[in-house]
């Protein structure tokens, strides 16, 4: 099981991450492979300097786009 986290804080949510959680539950939903997959918000981690940041089982991805996500998820 991927869990994967992304930061709803203000910080994080205006850099981009207001669009991010919609687009990753497409892409899992639009996936041919069987990803097993939890994809939740989380709060404000107090890193917003390096937002928006998205956590995959636990490690910080920083300054995190749509394309950089996507070839994270192909490689797990
Ligand atoms: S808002 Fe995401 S780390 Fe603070």
């Amino acid at each position: 099981m991927t869990v994967i986290k992304v930061c709803l804080g203000s910080s994080c949510y205006v850099r981009g991450n207001n669009k991010t959680l919609e687009f990753l539950q497409d892409y899992i939903a639009k996936s041919n492979k069987d990803l097993s997959v939890e994809l939740v918000g989380c709060r404000c981690t107090n890193l917003c300097q390096d937002g928006p940041n998205v956590f995959i089982n636990d490690k910080k991805y920083s300054n995190t786009t749509h394309e950089q996500l996507i070839k994270i998820l192909e490689a797990l």
